[in-house]
Parts: structure tokens; sequence; C-alpha cells
């Protein structure tokens, strides 16, 4: 072997994560230990107790860390995404999943915990389910829930069906093929929903954008130049279908806190419109209440 060359697992992380961080990804100590360790088949965390590496496996975790270098997204080389106590399948043709959406889902699992009978079921729609992230951690927190997920990508509903079957909530998980700014099409799927999640394409088309997000799909993304185009369509939607006391969250761009609280409010439909900020003191998402109260 050459000399000069690691052989240890935490010898190739280090030089992984210099590699990284030159080539101006963010998270590169995190991504060369996720990258050394799926090639090796491990937990980061146990990286430190091997002490030889094979040849082929250096060359592989060589070959990934070049393509991450390139700026392929992490989630890509894995197939894998962490979301909310889940790991789910994504890559070319989803929306790879991101940690500021665990707070919607949080706020939905809290809602539906707070209130009701175990046994009493309860409906939830997740509207632009993508991975589905957000329909399955509801579902796999809260068992009384079934959940409707629209999505209208094939790519993504290909992901989604995958993912709903492999965590095993595909008995009170339903994947529909909808778009969402199609009333009629969407119309059966918020009727008698208690709460509706979601997080659509929201960044205004002008904004500049990482290497990595030029990965997922435009349509995941974009939203015509202020990034309100879906939002504004869906939520007249949302006023006309749900029942006194639905529950809706919605994430937007950090740019648009205000003209998505004012969507809500145009309507007449919503009471409790309320803005709240990410992990990083950013306009996140925006939740309201179908005017009238009622328990979920
Ligand atoms: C930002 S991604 C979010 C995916 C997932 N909810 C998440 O949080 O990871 C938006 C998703 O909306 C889907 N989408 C975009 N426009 C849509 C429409 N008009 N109707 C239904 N789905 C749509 C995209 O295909 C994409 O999967």
């Amino acid at each position: 072997m050459n000399r000069t060359e690691p052989s240890t697992a935490d010898a190739l992380r280090r030089r992984a994560s210099a590699r990284l961080a030159a080539a101006g990804v963010e998270s590169a100590a995190v991504d060369a230990a996720e990258l050394v360790a799926f090639v090796l088949g491990t937990d980061p965390g146990r990286l430190i107790l091997i002490d030889e590496v094979s040849s082929a496996d250096r060359e592989q975790v060589e070959t990934m860390v070049g393509r991450r270098a390139d700026r392929i997204p992490l989630q890509h080389l894995t197939g894998r995404a962490h979301f909310a106590g889940l790991d789910l399948a994504v890559g070319p043709g989803v929306f790879v999943p991101r940690p500021e959406t665990e707070l919607l889902a949080q706020w939905a699992v809290d809602r539906l915990g707070a209130t009701g009978n175990d046994a009493d079921p309860v409906r939830v729609t997740d509207l632009c389910s993508g991975s589905g992230a957000l329909a399955i951690a509801i579902a796999t927190r809260v068992s009384r829930a079934t959940v409707t997920a629209v999505e209208k990508s094939a790519a993504a509903r290909g992901y989604l069906l995958d993912n709903v079957a492999t965590t095993g909530v595909d008995n009170r998980v339903e994947v529909v093929d909808a778009d969402v700014t199609d009333v009629d099409a969407v119309l059966p799927h918020l009727r008698g929903r208690s709460v509706v999640v979601c997080n659509p394409p929201y960044v205004p088309t002008a904004s500049h954008i990482s290497p990595e997000v030029a990965h997922d799909p435009a349509e995941a993304v974009f939203s015509g130049s202020d990034g309100m185009t879906l939002i504004a369509a869906l939520v007249p939607t949302l006023a006309a279908a749900l029942d006194d006391g639905a529950l809706v969250a919605i994430e937007h761009d950090d740019t648009t806190g205000p003209a998505v609280r004012e969507a809500f409010a145009a309507t007449g439909a919503f009471s409790d419109v309320t803005g709240h900020e990410d992990l990083a003191g950013r306009p996140r998402y925006v939740t309201a209440t179908r005017r009238g109260r009622m328990e979920p």
C-alpha cells in the first residue's frame, strides 16, 4: 500500500472531509462521515473502530467523495434521507426532504396528539407529498390517523409508494395522483379532514439555488416569480373544502410569510392565522384554523 494513503476509516473520513470542504460543501464533515460509513456498511460513530479499510472500499469512497465534491446531494449518493426518525428512499426525480420540514410534522403530530381519544379515527391530508415525508411521519406517530398523500409527479409517487410500504403504514396512507391546483381533483381529498399539511414548491423563480438544490425536480422547488403561485391557488380551495375547525399548515419561502398569511386572511374563512419560524429564526410555515372550532 502507498504509505501516504490513509488506511484507517477515520483517516479516510478526515481526508474526505477536507476534500468536500474545499469543494464548498457546507456539511463537509457530516457528509464525509456518512459516505465512508455508507461504503463500509456501518454507522458514522463506529468509523473510529475500523483500523484497516480494503483497497476496493477505499476506491469506492474516493469515487463517492468525488461525486459529492461535484455537488451531487449526499442523499442521491446513498439513496436514503433521514426525516423525523424515518429512513426514506429518495433519488433523482423526487424532492429530498429537509430538516426544517420536521417542524411542520411535529406541529401536526402535536395537534393530533393533544386532543381526541386514541380510539377516534382522524383524517389527515398531505398535499404535495413528494417522498411521503410528512404523510409517513404523521401516520407512524399518530396511530389513529389515516392520511391521504396527494402528489402529481409519477416519479415522486414511485418513491412515495415504496416508502409507504417499507415503513409499514400502507394500511393507513393512501397515495393519490392529483394536481392540488385542480379544484375538482383535490376537493374529495380535503373534505372531512381535520388536519391538512402542505410543503409545496415555493421558491421564487429568480432565486439563487445551491448546486444540490438544482438536483431536486424544478416542479418541486419553484412556484412563479414570487414563489406564491401554488399557495395562492390552493388557499381558496382549502377555504371552500374544509369543515369548521379544520387545521392547516403550509410551509413557505422565508420571503413570503406575510403573503401567505394574507392569502389566508383574504378568504375570510380562517382564524388563528399564525406564522412560525424555523430553528434558524427564518419564517417557515403558516398555520390557520378554518373558522369555528372542532377538536381533531
Ligand atoms: C417541496 S416538495 C415537498 C415534498 C414533501 N412534502 C417534503 O416535504 O419533502 C413539493 C412537491 O410537490 C409536488 N407538486 C408540485 N406541484 C404540484 C401540484 N400542482 N399538485 C400536486 N403536487 C405537486 C412536487 O412534485 C413535489 O413532490
